[in-house]
């Protein structure tokens, strides 16, 4: 079974998942979520250098947010994907982003790589650098102390529980740098008290088209 195209409210492309049935974005944007929830809650637009680690790469359009936002600031980008259940490339340019020269260059070149493979995928150029592990991160060695900023963007915990488990979220907090921010769409009351529990600090945040998002960070 293949995945459905899916327009969303601003305009922007997104697939639903055949087998978990849901969205890789937000049905409000897919766009906007990638710029305002994960771009932006996690200062990764402000950031020098900013180094991501991603749970879920899914469609590439959360890295493509912040490629674009780094290409037009002039700072490198590091951002380190996980992938359990990639889709095929040529279902992955169904998915288009608004993304300036630059930007669409590099994912082009992203493209291609995905559909020639080896794996793990890894590219370099002069605006920094993508490695997407398509590992499942239940089973994943994050670096320690990596990341400024942690997107957390599997499935939702109801059809999807395991990469939002206390084993993971230890795993992510240990790859944190201190004072490095996580963003996620789910507010599950489950899932904050579980990031609390494992040392960040947690706070609920008004959303984009939806009530809430979820921000915490590892204290400095
Ligand atoms: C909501 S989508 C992510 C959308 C993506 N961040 C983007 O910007 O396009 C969730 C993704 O998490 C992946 N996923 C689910 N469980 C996983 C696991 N245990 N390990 C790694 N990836 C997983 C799914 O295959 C899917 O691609």
């Amino acid at each position: 079974m293949r995945p459905e195209l899916l327009i969303t409210q601003d305009g922007s492309p997104t697939l639903v998942h055949p087998h978990f049935q849901e969205a890789y974005s937000s049905r409000y944007g897919a766009w906007t979520q990638a710029n305002a929830l994960y771009l932006r809650l996690t200062r990764t637009h402000e950031h020098p250098s900013p180094r991501i680690l991603e749970v879920g790469f899914g469609l590439g359009m959360n890295f493509r947010a912040a490629l674009d936002s780094c290409l037009r600031r002039g700072v490198p980008l590091d951002y380190l994907g996980y992938e359990a259940f990639p889709v095929e490339a040529e279902v992955l340019g169904w998915v288009e982003a608004p993304l300036t020269g630059g930007a669409a260059r590099v994912w082009a070149e992203v493209r291609a790589a995905w559909a020639a493979g080896p794996r793990p995928l890894v590219l370099e150029g002069g605006w920094g650098r993508l490695e997407v592990r398509f590992e499942d991160v239940t089973q994943a060695a994050f670096p320690r102390e990596w990341a400024s900023a942690i997107y957390l963007d599997p499935f939702s915990p109801a059809v999807n529980p395991e990469p939002w488990g206390l084993p993971v979220l230890r795993s992510l907090y240990a790859a944190a740098t201190p004072g490095a921010y996580l963003a996620t769409y789910s507010v599950a009351g489950r899932l904050r008290r579980a990031l609390a529990a494992v040392g960040f600090e947690v706070e609920k945040v008004p959303g984009v088209g939806k009530k809430a998002w979820t921000r915490a960070w590892r204290p400095l």
